[in-house]
């Protein structure tokens, strides 16, 4: 397999710019119960430290892009913070590599719009505990966004919602995110 499609990375300042990780976490519930946590696609890394800071176990993170897992390593290195395992990893091929029911909260973010969104939510599925939260965002649809894939493969929450049934998950709710204008949220249940 390869790279998801439409998935390279602006510049992190750029990237960066286009939301508040702490809050998009918050507001999803990353963090509420302890455990262990399972990011799909970490790019920079820019929501796994803020994830590693809020939970009491570790953070399992991937990217098939090894310049994104660097830059991730790179970063944690800096910041000091250890609670963090990163790999190169393609996840549509192989999965996450954790094992099932394990982790309390899981990250698809920026990500569902890959060729097989109902495969990765079956991941999201297996390794999620019951009690866990799977937890989304993607770019809207509604409004012109400053970046994002294109519109007729960027997921609406409602299609999303039925991907996510069809993976065996189901909807809690679909949270408002602080100060990330561009992007809606959607938590998901096992
Ligand atoms: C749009 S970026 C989002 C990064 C991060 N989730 C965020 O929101 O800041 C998508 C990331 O997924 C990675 N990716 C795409 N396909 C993948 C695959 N099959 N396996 C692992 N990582 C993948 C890309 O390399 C990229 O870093």
């Amino acid at each position: 397999m390869a790279k998801g499609r439409e998935s390279d990375m602006p510049p992190p300042e750029l990237w960066e710019g286009f939301f508040e990780p702490d809050g998009i976490l918050e507001a999803l519930g990353c963090g509420v119960s302890p455990g262990d946590v399972v990011e799909f696609g970490c790019g920079y890394g820019t929501f796994t430290i803020a994830a590693a800071r809020r939970v009491s176990g570790t953070v399992y993170a991937s990217d098939i892009d090894p310049t994104m897992v660097r830059a991730t390593i790179d970063r944690l290195v800096r910041a000091g913070v250890r609670s963090v395992v990163v790999e190169t990893r393609d996840f549509v091929a192989d999965g996450c590599g954790r094992p099932d029911a394990s982790a309390t909260f899981v990250m698809l973010f920026n990500i569902l719009h890959i060729e097989d969104p109902i495969g990765l939510l079956r991941e999201a599925h297996r390794v999620v505990r019951v009690g866990g939260v799977v937890g989304v965002i993607h770019w809207r649809h509604d409004i012109e966004t400053p970046r994002g894939p294109s519109l007729e493969i960027r997921p609406r929450p409602a299609q999303c919602r039925a991907w996510a049934e069809k993976a065996g998950l189901r909807w809690l709710s679909s949270p408002e995110l602080p100060n990330s204008p561009w992007h809606w949220g959607m938590k998901l249940g096992r």
